[in-house]
């Protein structure tokens, strides 16, 4: 299973050497993006993107946890996100911004919140690089692991079925243990804040969630 460490846990003052530390194990940087709006809180917008983009080669995975967010689609992609992943629940016109996010030349990811079924999908599955599952309800790190978002997973493996796309990713409450259900139940990558960023040591972190 790959890992992509979630900045959010992150010390903001030394971004970039906490960065540094969790490279040699990371396949994505996740960066988590939160209006004030779709969820209570605040965090980071494109020039935190464009700063990172300068001190790392990973690939930025930006979660947009933001309303409307096809305002700011090309702000993140001129910044250096790779991937931009927007909520199903903050889309009225999904397919539209699923598309305009490959016109811009960046993987697509949509992520579900707790409440939504997976089944939400299945007509637009093929356009999809990424599917985000959401094991807490966004907004804050540190919150415990939703079990559900394990037979969720599951779900969304069968209706993948042989194909390698989208790729399943799963986002809160991970640590090593819950890693492991949801990389038994199909998780492609699992993203990962304060078990990584609050460790004493987060490569051992990392290597334990990636569990392979
Ligand atoms: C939650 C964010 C997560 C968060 C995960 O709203 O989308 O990416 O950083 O943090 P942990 O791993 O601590 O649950
Ligand atoms: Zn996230």
């Amino acid at each position: 299973m790959q890992v992509a460490p979630s900045i959010l846990s992150a010390d903001f003052a030394r971004l970039a050497a906490s960065v540094a530390r969790v490279t040699p194990g990371a396949d994505l940087l996740h960066v988590d993006v939160m209006d004030g709006r779709f969820v209570p809180n605040l965090t980071i917008g494109p020039m935190v993107v464009e700063a990172l983009r300068k001190v790392t080669e990973l690939p930025l995975d930006v979660h947009m946890m933001v309303a409307e967010p096809e305002r700011f689609l090309a702000d993140f992609r001129r910044a250096g996100a790779d991937l931009i992943t927007v909520h199903w629940e903050a889309c009225t016109h999904l397919e539209r911004v699923v598309s305009a996010i490959r016109d811009l030349g960046a993987l697509a990811g949509v992520a579900l919140n707790p409440a939504t079924p997976v089944e939400c999908l299945i007509d637009i599955l093929p356009e999809v690089d990424l599917v985000l599952v959401m094991s807490v309800n966004p907004g804050f790190a540190g919150q415990a692991f939703w079990p559900r978002a394990v037979e969720k997973i599951r779900r969304l493996a069968a209706m993948r079925g042989a194909r390698e796309r989208p790729l399943i990713a799963v986002d809160g409450g991970i640590n090593p243990e819950t890693a492991q259900a949801v990389r038994l139940a199909g998780a492609d990558i699992a993203v990962a804040g304060s078990a990584v960023f609050g460790a004493d040591d987060p490569l051992a972190a990392i290597a334990a969630i990636r569990g392979n």
